[in-house]
């Protein structure tokens, strides 16, 4: 009786404990990039700018979006000239939403933060 009760708590208590190792939400990437993630523009401003918004997908490989100092994965992009870039930037360009979800972005902004994240400060 004892032990068919202890059996049964037993289990319950192993449901739950499975139960909570279920990831419900998706864990951090077991290969993080710390060289993306760990960049920020020297300008404390533009630092500020580019994590409120550019960050979260441009140092997450998930998104997609070509990384932060990534030259190899922005070489094809800067080749399209720096007013196709803001004008992407500007507009959204696929999976990049319009003005980056930077509200408080301007021009210079966009291309101070595009040189940053393509390694291009001559762009
Ligand atoms: C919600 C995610 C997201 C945010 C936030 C974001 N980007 Fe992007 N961005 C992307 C993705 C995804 C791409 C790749 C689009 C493609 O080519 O499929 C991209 C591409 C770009 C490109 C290249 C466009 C081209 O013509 O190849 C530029 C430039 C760019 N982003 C600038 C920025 C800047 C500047 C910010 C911050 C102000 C920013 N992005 C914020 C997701 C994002």
């Amino acid at each position: 009786m004892i032990v068919s009760t202890l059996r049964a708590l037993c289990l319950t208590v192993l449901l739950m404990l499975t139960a909570c190792g279920e990831p419900s939400q998706q864990k951090a990437p077991s290969t993080p990039m710390p060289a993306a993630s760990t960049l920020k523009p020297a300008d404390a401003a533009l630092a500020s700018l580019y994590e409120q918004s550019c960050k979260a997908c441009h140092a997450n490989p998930a998104s997609g979006a070509p990384q932060a100092g990534d030259r190899a994965a922005w070489q094809p992009r800067v080749a399209q000239g720096m007013g196709t870039l803001i004008d992407h930037t500007v507009n959204g360009y696929k999976g990049m939403p319009p003005l980056g979800s930077c509200m408080d972005c301007g021009e210079d902004e966009f291309a101070a933060l595009i040189a940053f994240m393509s390694g291009e400060p001559g762009t």
